[in-house]
């Protein structure tokens, strides 16, 4: 069983023995069928009750169901009332469009480098980023781990801004007791295939606050002030977009939520597992989950030491050299993003809309710098990275979770073989 898989020996994890997400069950068949078989499959019945499922199910007293995770974060942005040339504060490791949506309204990103140790914003460096043009920071709770949003909200209200938090991967996961999504001005979450709540894809928008909901909702469907439920004037009262949800995805989004918190207990045990039977390799950083966190591991994200493996060539070709022989151990590792958010070209040649803006109009972009040596921790992380989704995932239970730790073992107690250059 020691001989590597890449050298022609077992495999540690058993082809087919991960299996894929998410379960698919007779209630969703039902669910999808039944709207299929209905009139109305725009905006429709599963839309409304998907809205009010989840909004009772999060805790928050509205929610506006959209086709996209980014959509939902775009109306945040609105509903907060940012505009042109204002600045909004967002971590540098995300996903585009943590921090694309803040442009989409014309407003201009501010990077924070993120804590190492926890992967998300450096809450101690959100204050030395206030410019005076800063109107609210998106606290993006990266692979379902809560931000400290004690810190978070403190700061915003020391400075009058409003936060918003990237919930798109965060699905149940808590702060203190707190579901994330309950603690900022308004929140956005993804219902992508890959994501703990899945339609295919989709979104919610939610808040506690009326007039932010009216905002969101206006941007949602046309700049209409009436929603298609109600009688429309269909009329364009301000710049809308079209993020509306429709009946088969929310059908289907009500069906998987129906199963959320059993698929939650089981993530929650996985991961507890895994970290269990990797803690001591020598070489391996795993997740880490301060106190009064709860994660819900929706990407089971791990560094590399390089010093402690004895590397000191590029940590990325060696972290790619790693994760190789563990694929090739049937073990289902990935990179997630390769690039910090001011590394990407939208950022870095400040492109957007193109001809400068929004940094140009009315210098509201002075002394806004995409250099991406200034977010070391960020840097660090995305050359040393790798994750997992799918073994902690329901229907996967702890069998397959003993497999991939294996995989884990076999490599890392064989480091000595691997040679990035072959
Ligand atoms: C942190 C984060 N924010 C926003 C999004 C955007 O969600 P969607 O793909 O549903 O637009 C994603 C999706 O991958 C994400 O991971």
């Amino acid at each position: 069983m020691s001989k590597l898989a890449i050298f022609g020996g077992n495999k540690a994890v058993r082809e087919g023995a991960i299996k894929a997400w998410p379960p698919i069950d007779d209630i969703d068949r039902e669910m999808v069928m039944a709207s299929l078989n209905g009139g109305q499959h725009t905006f429709g019945p599963n839309c409304k009750e998907f809205q009010s499922e989840f909004a009772e199910w999060n805790g928050n007293k509205y929610a506006i169901t959209t086709n996209s995770g980014t959509a939902a974060l775009h109306m945040c942005l609105v509903a907060c009332g940012i505009g042109v040339g204002d600045h909004v504060l967002v971590t540098s490791y995300s996903w585009s469009s943590s921090a694309t949506c803040i442009l989409h309204h014309n407003a201009i990103p501010v990077f924070v480098d993120i804590d190492f140790a926890t992967i998300n914003m450096d809450v101690n460096k959100i204050e030395a980023a206030i410019t005076p043009r800063t109107k609210a920071i998106v606290a993006v709770h990266l692979h379902g781990l809560a931000v400290d949003m004690d810190k978070v909200t403190a700061i915003a209200k020391k400075h009058n801004l409003k936060v918003v938090e990237d919930a798109c991967q965060a699905h149940g996961a808590l702060f203190k007791g707190r579901k994330t999504g309950t603690m900022g001005d308004c929140a956005a979450f993804s219902f992508n295939q890959n994501k703990c709540l899945c339609s295919g894809e989709g979104g919610m928008f939610v808040t506690n606050n009326e007039s932010m909901r009216d905002a969101a909702a206006q941007l949602w469907s046309f700049g209409e002030t009436s929603t298609p439920l109600e009688s429309r004037d269909y009329h364009a009262y301000a710049l809308g977009w079209m993020y509306r949800n429709n009946d088969l995805t929310a059908a289907f989004g009500r069906a998987q939520l129906s199963k959320i918190d059993s698929y939650f207990n089981i993530q929650r045990k996985n991961g507890a597992l895994l970290n269990q039977l990797l803690r001591g390799i020598k070489g391996l950083i795993l997740p880490y989950e301060p106190e009064g966190h709860t994660h819900n591991w929706y990407n089971y994200t791990l560094r590399i030491d390089m010093d402690a493996i004895g590397w000191q060539g590029d940590p990325a070709t060696m972290r790619n050299a790693i994760m190789k022989v563990l694929r090739a151990e049937g073990v289902p590792a990935g990179v997630w993003q390769s690039f910090i958010l001011p590394d990407m070209t939208v950022f870095k040649a400040k492109n957007a809309y193109g001809g400068g803006c929004p940094w140009s109009c009315n210098s509201a972009g002075d002394g806004v710098v995409y250099d991406p040596a200034l977010f070391p921790a960020a840097n660090r992380h995305c050359s040393t990275h790798f994750g997992m989704t799918t073994p902690l995932r329901a229907p996967n239970d702890s069998k397959a979770v003993e497999m991939v730790a294996e995989g884990f073992h076999k490599v890392f107690d064989n480091i000595e073989q691997i040679d990035p250059e072959k």
